[in-house]
């Protein structure tokens, strides 16, 4: 049985004030939980405070992006050991807004995601289609060429330690969700994809969606039988909502 990860992503938001204010009120809230890997993802100004502030407790804490050097003349960038160094577990690695708006391609997610398993980080590695995409009908076609690129020349048990999040561009921020049926689709489909490289560890490797995920709609997603957890981002700036979609109903 995959355990299920509920993770927020808080992209450009939160000062340090609100920031540890959010994580004070998460920490209170789900200390019980257990059935339920917790990540917050707050900006790097935020990072080693929040750790500092979940130590010890169940909740983990994953920067928003990486480069895949240690260190050296890379003006901007934020190496996978100074995340480590700053509390990080995990780092999101390929989100659709880096793809969009920074450069990121599948060649980069893959040296990334190479790094941050060397620094012994948990990526959350980020996969979907555009609108366009999906009405041309190529979904599957995309998602199938994001993962088999990016995770290119990793052996099973690297791939093991991965966690993939399919979040269809068009649902992120837009308050459009895929239906649970599509979202299954696609999730049935990458697990398939997977165990073609991965082979039986495929069966590990938990795979997010992501997209508008809110309080009223994460039991039904949460239902899927290949719904492994949900990628969070507007819902996870506030503190009664994550939680809420953290303690997701389960009727798999
Ligand atoms: P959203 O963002 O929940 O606000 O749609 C999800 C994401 O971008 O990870």
């Amino acid at each position: 049985m995959r355990k299920p990860i509920i993770a927020g992503n808080w992209k450009m938001y939160k000062n340090l004030g609100e920031a540890i204010e959010l994580v004070r009120q998460l920490k209170e809230n789900l200390a019980d939980v257990v059935s339920v890997e917790i990540v917050v993802s707050p900006p790097f100004t935020a990072l080693a405070a929040v750790a500092a502030e979940l130590s010890g407790t169940n909740i983990s804490v994953a920067g928003q992006n990486m480069y895949w050097e240690e260190a050296g003349a890379f003006t901007g960038e934020v190496s996978p050991l100074m995340l480590k160094d700053a509390g990080c577990t995990h780092v999101i690695i390929g989100h659709s807004e880096r793809r969009q708006f920074f450069g990121e391609t599948d060649t980069t997610v893959n040296k990334k995601l190479k790094a941050a398993l060397k620094a012994g980080l948990t990526p959350i590695v980020c996969v979907g289609e555009t609108l366009e995409e999906r009405e041309f009908g190529g979904t599957m076609k995309v998602v199938e060429k994001q993962i088999r690129e990016g995770l290119e020349g990793l052996a099973p048990q690297e791939m093991e330690k991965i966690v993939i999040a399919y979040e269809p561009v068009w649902a992120i921020g837009t308050g459009k969700t895929a239906t649970p049926q599509q979202a299954e689709e696609v999730h049935e489909a990458i697990g398939t994809i997977i165990a073609q490289t991965a082979g039986g560890v495929a069966r590990n490797i938990r795979i997010l969606y992501g997209g508008s995920v809110k309080p009223d709609n994460i039991d039904v997603l949460m239902s899927q039988p290949n719904i492994d957890g949900a990628l969070v981002g507007g819902a996870s700036l506030q503190a009664e909502s994550f939680i809420r979609i953290v303690r997701f109903k389960n009727s798999k």
